[in-house]
């Protein structure tokens, strides 16, 4: 079994993604051990709770560092044996400390085609507001390795949509999460799992 650590801070329409995918034995190799939260309230964390999964509130806020914060954020990890890390809607900069901790054992599903629309201050609706105002004819999600910068890491999977004339930043968002994000996240966590992801430099070479 592959243990899984799922990191979030809004929602959890990606959790619950998985957390189906798990359910309808499609995820026949893995299971989430716990779920962090960036801070508390949010519906993520009812989400697996519901699920009688451990959770957890580390804020970064709450570390004098960086380096404190990833030690907290490791030590956690380590405890359930986690041995894959999936950001799903998670906000916070994650340090070098951790990135290294779980190098290529960290994914991250961002709201866009990567390099379009990501970065700093890019997440949630807003990559979706600054595509509509761009003009793309397609936009889509990205699932990639983490590296300690927002939004960069070799990617694993993509997947594209038509933009449509009367698209506002909500319809876009709602189509990309559930016509993109929820399929291409579980999937390449189901690769991961099977062993059928190897990197090679900015390259994810996948064997099916
Ligand atoms: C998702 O659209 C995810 O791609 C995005 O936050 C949303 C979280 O929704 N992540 C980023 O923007 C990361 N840069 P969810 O909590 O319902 O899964």
């Amino acid at each position: 079994m592959l243990n899984i650590g799922v990191m979030v801070s809004g929602s959890g329409t990606n959790l619950q993604a998985i957390l189906d995918r798990i359910d309808d034995g499609t995820l026949k190799k893995c299971r989430v051990v716990t779920v962090v939260g960036s801070k508390s309230g949010i519906y993520a964390l009812e989400r697996a709770e519901k699920k009688g999964i451990p959770t957890a509130v580390i804020k970064r806020k709450d570390y004098p560092g960086i380096d404190d914060y990833d030690k907290a954020l490791i030590e956690h990890m380590k405890k359930y044996d986690v041995k894959l890390v999936v950001l799903a809607g998670f906000l916070s900069l994650l340090g070098e400390g951790f990135v290294k901790a779980y190098e290529n054992a960290i994914m991250n599903i961002h709201p866009s085609l990567i390099p379009a629309f990501c970065g700093k201050g890019y997440y949630g609706i807003i990559p979706h507001r600054k595509a509509l105002e761009y003009g793309v004819k397609i936009t889509g999600a990205t699932v990639h390795f983490v590296e300690s910068d927002y939004d960069s890491g070799p990617i694993i999977l993509q997947k594209a949509l038509e933009v449509l004339p009367d698209d506002t930043p909500e319809t876009l968002q709602k189509r990309v999460m559930e016509q993109a994000e929820h399929i291409i996240l579980p999937e390449a966590i189901r690769l991961f799992s099977e062993g059928k992801l190897s990197v090679e430099g900015r390259k994810v070479i996948i064997k099916e």
